[in-house]
């Protein structure tokens, strides 16, 4: 039995236990060309992809546990193991960033941001969609400067949001208890 195409939205969960295989190189260009599809105020296409594989994530990681001590945040020991432990499996990472286009005064910026969330979000589902596990993380020094700089992301002309984590599934997961979409929503009669 095929599944619907809204089923792979309801079932969708983070994975972030992932090994090698990463996608294809194929399903990885469906992957981020998922995230065009995102609605785009302005058209400003804000969304910027760093793709780190391999000895690059081992190489990031080192970055992130030195750039942080220089900062003054050290990582705990605990959290370096548990780090190297996580990534040494992960074969793909996306940096994700939005691109501040300085010459657009209209779009405010928190716009462009949820533009790159909804990409970031389409590229969720698509991963899901594709049959492989993905995770959205703001660790790994996300919110250092020495790190956004390394990868290209200063913070004069980019936000950095962080890494997807993507791969296949270590072990398959058990289906996510969601909240009831009624306890959120309410009607507005303007009577
Ligand atoms: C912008 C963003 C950053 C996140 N950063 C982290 C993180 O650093 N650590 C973490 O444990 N979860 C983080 N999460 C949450 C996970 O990606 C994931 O949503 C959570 O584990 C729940 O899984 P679910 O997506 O299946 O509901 C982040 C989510 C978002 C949207």
């Amino acid at each position: 039995m095929s599944t619907a195409p809204i089923d792979y939205l309801l079932s969708r969960r983070s994975v972030k236990f992932v090994q090698a295989p990463a996608p294809s190189d194929a399903d990885l260009a469906r992957i981020l060309q998922a995230g065009m599809s995102a609605p785009d105020h302005g058209k400003l296409q804000p969304w910027r992809f760093k793709l780190i594989r391999g000895e690059a994530i081992a190489r990031l990681m080192e970055l992130v546990f030195a750039a942080s001590e220089r900062a003054g945040r050290p990582v705990a020991a605990e959290k370096i193991a548990s780090n190297r432990a996580w990534l040494g499996k992960v074969p793909l990472l996306i940096a994700l960033a939005c691109r501040i286009d300085h010459s657009n005064t209209k779009i405010p910026e928190h716009e462009r941001m949820l533009a790159v969330g909804a990409a970031v979000t389409n590229m969720l589902n698509a991963a899901h969609m594709l049959g492989y596990g993905a995770y959205w993380s703001t660790g790994l020094g996300t919110y250092v400067d020495e790190v956004n700089e390394a990868l290209g992301f200063d913070g004069l002309d980019y936000r950095f949001l962080g890494y997807l984590a993507m791969g296949t599934p270590v072990r398959a997961s058990e289906p996510a208890v969601r909240p009831d979409h009624k306890a959120f929503v309410s009607e507005w009669t303007g009577e």
